[in-house]
């Protein structure tokens, strides 16, 4: 597999690279050094310090709980044990209010490790985007399902089933694009509406719950493990289930990524 071999330094220009050549992005959740050395040596790509360290690390049932010390913390712990992939940090809830207050707080993620901040939302955020990458600090949108925004949309439930609901999230797509951000996030939402806007962005586009047309995936890494004690989600897979002939957390990480990359996952 020549894709964990001398693997490069992953660089936002190693991504858009990837979507050229119709290479898949591979991507996992980790919130602390000990994953992330495992991660480095797995063939990803991107790790995602996911606020969803809330649920997984935290026992809370939103990741709404999570603060900004916790992301600093978390992604100081990764970076310590990152050598070559690009580090993804979510921004909590309320941290991003307007743009001025984006900054001061992706500046802190920034300073702690992170090579990109992740924003939750759409349109709204355009001017947030537009604020931060101009003062270099690289934007990945997340669209769908937006988990801090659980008690607005009634649920953990997919999103964008309705034509309009459709429309918006191609319109906020296209404008978060033109605004600058690097990379974009679909979670929980139909597969041909993220193959209809993966086609049209030239940013990488990563999916979760969003079908295989996506440029990339990302997962929880406790639900890859099995060992998340709440509900995974419909959309993950436990490769450290029986069946898979895993028995070593290295080897469940590498199927995942090898079955990302020749497009076996997601089924
Ligand atoms: O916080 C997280 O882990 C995420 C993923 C669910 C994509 O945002």
């Amino acid at each position: 597999m020549t894709y964990l071999a001398n693997q490069a330094k992953i660089t936002i220009n190693t991504l858009n690279s990837y979507k050229k050549e119709k290479q898949k992005i591979a991507v996992l959740t980790c919130y602390d050094a000990s994953f992330a050395k495992i991660l480095n040596l797995s063939g990803v790509e991107i790790i995602l310090i996911g606020d969803s360290l809330g649920n997984v690390v935290q026992g809370h049932a939103t990741t709404i709980p999570v603060t900004m010390s916790d992301m600093i913390y978390h992604t100081a712990c990764v970076n310590r044990g990152n050598t070559k992939c690009l580090l993804l940090t979510d921004m909590p809830f309320a941290s991003y209010n307007n743009p001025e207050t984006a900054y001061v707080n992706a500046s802190k993620l920034m300073q702690a490790g992170a090579h990109m901040v992740k924003l939750e939302g759409g349109e709204w955020l355009a001017d947030t985007v537009n604020y931060l990458t101009i003062r270099g600090i690289p934007v990945c949108s997340h669209l769908g399902l937006t988990p801090q925004s659980v008690h607005i949309l009634g649920g953990f439930k997919k999103q964008a089933i309705t034509i309009d609901s459709a429309l918006q999230l191609e319109k906020d797509a296209l404008l978060l694009e033109q605004a600058g951000v690097c990379l974009m996030l679909f979670e929980a939402i139909p597969h041909d509406l993220s193959a209809i806007v993966t086609n049209q962005l030239n940013i990488p586009t990563i999916g979760i719950g969003a079908g295989k047309e996506c440029d990339g995936q990302v997962l929880v890494l406790n639900d890859i493990l099995g060992i998340f004690t709440g509900k995974a989600p419909s959309f993950s897979k436990n490769y450290l289930a029986e069946g898979n002939n895993n028995s070593t957390i290295e080897g469940a990480i590498k199927q995942y990524v090898e079955e990302v990359k020749n497009g076996k996952f997601p089924e």
